[in-house]
């Protein structure tokens, strides 16, 4: 059995466990976990019906028939329809063919949108939806030896491309142009993608959170920090390692062994039978009893594969325990407002050892 088929059959029990006639997938995560299609949500909707009596099923618009037809890795129906015709005719065979009246319609509430669902529910008579997203989740939540090599690869074209990077980066220089030419590494490097939009910040830019590159330019004494991550096969990898610039100054000397040695407290907790939140608390202790607590102000990590951020969530109040080839970031940080961040993030995987660390790029403060 293909591995699509094997995921396949684990989905249809799930859905035969819960009573759920037809799981409708539009382009995500799990519709690229069930083809290793990697489409994205536009105007023209595409649905993937899997149903637990007959072949999968696909709504595609016309214009797109062949190429998907050739790409999905197991036999499916197609209902496909033109610009020109609209998607209604398409729904309206999809649901009578693979009779959807009345059924109940496993869903994502993050995935399905009203375009599609109100398509269907206009032809098919009394259906109704049904959240199935925690069980595509329990499914993906440990990756096959498959999902490891694509998440390596992803790994390190991502450093190949920060190193590459690195080498360039110059007092002078703004954030913008250093973010400019990492993109150019990374697909120099081989990515098929970006796994999001990279940081590269600078100085007491470092503390902010979720914002991308400025036009600031980079000066000697400043820390710098890259958060970046390439997209390989779908699989993505997340990396951040923070520079110094010219020299290191104290500050950022023992800020950096802090969030250095709760990197690897966080690493060393990792274990199958762990709980998510033991790991968090590793990395957390550190920093506290350093008396940097209230600078470490996000959880040490989230889950990674298909999706930036998926579970299992590396953060207090997650009891769940950690399985081989269960993968997460750990990526604990200080942040100083007005001053300076420091963050160390790497991408581990679950082994029956205990951890193994996908990026491994050097972890030591390197002065550029
Ligand atoms: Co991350």
């Amino acid at each position: 059995m293909t591995r699509y088929a094997e995921r396949l059959e684990r989905i249809s029990e799930g859905l035969r466990g819960r009573g759920v006639d037809v799981l409708a997938l539009l382009p995500g995560a799990n519709f690229t976990y069930c083809t290793g299609l990697r489409k994205s949500q536009t105007e023209r909707p595409i649905i993937l019906f899997l149903l637990a009596t007959r072949r999968p099923a696909l709504v595609v618009p016309a214009l797109e028939r062949g190429t998907i037809a050739a790409a999905i890795p197991f036999p499916a129906d197609f209902y496909s329809y033109t610009d020109e015709s609209g998607p209604t005719g398409a729904f309206r065979a999809a649901v009578r063919e693979l009779r959807l009246a009345r059924a109940r319609i496993g869903v994502e509430p993050l995935g399905m949108r009203l375009l599609e669902w109100q398509g269907l529910a206009c032809e098919a008579e009394g259906c109704a939806p049904e959240d199935v997203s925690d069980l595509l989740s329990s499914l993906r939540l440990t990756k096959d030896a498959g999902e490891l090599d694509a998440m390596r690869e992803a790994a390190r074209i991502t450093e190949v491309a920060l190193a590459t990077t690195v080498r360039e980066v110059k007092p002078g220089r703004t954030e913008r142009e250093v973010e400019a030419a990492l993109y150019i590494a990374l697909l120099r490097a081989g990515c098929e993608g970006f796994a999001f939009e990279a940081q590269v910040l600078s100085g007491p830019r470092g503390a902010l959170q979720h914002v991308t590159a400025s036009d600031r330019r980079i000066e000697a004494g400043d820390a710098l920090i890259f958060d970046v991550g390439a997209a390989y096969r779908g699989y993505l990898a997340d990396l951040t390692r923070t520079f110094a610039l010219g020299h290191a100054t104290n500050e950022l000397r023992s800020l950096y062994e802090i969030v250095f040695q709760a990197n690897a407290a966080a690493r060393a907790a990792v274990a199958p039978g762990a709980s998510a939140e033991s790991v968090d608390r590793a990395a957390r202790r550190v920093i506290e009893d350093a008396g940097y607590g209230e600078g470490f102000f996000h959880r040490t990590g989230h889950g990674l594969g298909l999706e930036i951020h998926e579970p299992p969530y590396i953060v207090a109040g997650n009891r769940l325990a950690l399985r081989p080839g269960m993968t997460f970031t750990i990526e604990p940080g200080i942040y100083l407002s007005g001053r300076l961040g420091v963050r160390i993030e790497d991408d581990v995987v679950v082994t029956a050892a205990g951890c193994e660390s996908l990026t491994t790029y050097p972890r030591e403060l390197t002065v550029v």
